[in-house]
C-alpha cells in the first residue's frame, strides 16, 4: 500500500473516530456530586408540588378546564423557577406537546429509565462540556393521570385534546406507566448562586 494511500486511511479513520464519539456522546456522567444532585432537587421539589396543585385546582373545576391549567400553567411555572443559571421542565418518549420535546442529552436517559424498573433509578445526572449539569428524575403514571393520559377518555376531553395537541401522543398509559421525566439544567461556573436561587417562588401564583 502507498504511504499516500495508507495517510488517507489514517486520517480518515481518525476523522470517523471523531464524528462519531461527538455524535453519539449526548453527555457524559456526571460525579454524583451530592451538592448538584441536592439542588436540582430543590428545582423539581417545587415544580411538582405546583403542578400537581394546578393539576388539582384545575380538576375541580372540571377536567376539561384541567387541560387549561396544565398547558398554561406548566410553562409559567418552569419559567418562575428558572434563572439565567438554572432551567427546568418535563419532557416524554410520548408526547402530548411537541413543544417540550427532550433535548439531546435527554434522549439516552429516557431510553434508560422507559427500561428501568420504578424505583430503581431515582434520579440520573450528566455534565453537558465544561459548564452544565443535566438532571433527570423519571415521572411514573397514577391514577390521577389516567383521566387524560389513559385509554379511557371521555368523548368531551378526547375532542378537547385533539384541537390543542393535533400530534397528541400521550394517551393510552396504565398506572405506574414511565411516563417522562422531570429536568433539570444547572450552570456549573456561577455555583455560588444557586443555592439562593430556585427555592423562592419570584412571581405570585397567577389566578387559574
Ligand atoms: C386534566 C388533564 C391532565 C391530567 C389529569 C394530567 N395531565 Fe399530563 N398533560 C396534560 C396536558 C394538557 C399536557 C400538555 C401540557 C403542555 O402543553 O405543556 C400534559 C403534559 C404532560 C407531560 C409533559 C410531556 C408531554 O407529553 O407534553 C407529562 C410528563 C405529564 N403530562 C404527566 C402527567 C402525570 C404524571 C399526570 C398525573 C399526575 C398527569 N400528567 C395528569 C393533561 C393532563
Amino acid at each position: 500500500m502507498s504511504t499516500r494511500l495508507k495517510r488517507t486511511i489514517g486520517v480518515s479513520t481518525f476523522l470517523v473516530v471523531v464524528v462519531a464519539g461527538f455524535l453519539l456522546r449526548p453527555g457524559t456522567e456526571a460525579d454524583e456530586d451530592p451538592v448538584w444532585v441536592e439542588t436540582a432537587q430543590a428545582v423539581v421539589l417545587p415544580f411538582k408540588q405546583r403542578l400537581m396543585a394546578a393539576l388539582k385546582e384545575g380538576l375541580a373545576q372540571g377536567p376539561e378546564a384541567a387541560i387549561d391549567a396544565c398547558r398554561i400553567e406548566a410553562p409559567r411555572i418552569a419559567d418562575a423557577l428558572a434563572s439565567p443559571t438554572v432551567r427546568v421542565g418535563r419532557t416524554s418518549h410520548r408526547l402530548r406537546n411537541p413543544a417540550n420535546a427532550p433535548k439531546p442529552w435527554m434522549l439516552p436517559i429516557l431510553q434508560e429509565l422507559r427500561d428501568t424498573a420504578p424505583g430503581e433509578r431515582p434520579y440520573r445526572i450528566v455534565r453537558m462540556g465544561d459548564d452544565w449539569i443535566g438532571y433527570a428524575e423519571p415521572i411514573y403514571m397514577q391514577p390521577l393521570c389516567l383521566t387524560c393520559h389513559g385509554s379511557d377518555l371521555s368523548a368531551s376531553l378526547r375532542d378537547r385534546l385533539d384541537a390543542a395537541y393535533p400530534q397528541d401522543q400521550a394517551t393510552g398509559f396504565a398506572v405506574g406507566d414511565f411516563r417522562g421525566i422531570f429536568w433539570v439544567e444547572l450552570e456549573t461556573r456561577g455555583a455560588a448562586s444557586h443555592a439562593a436561587a430556585p427555592t423562592a417562588p419570584k412571581v405570585p401564583k397567577a389566578p387559574l
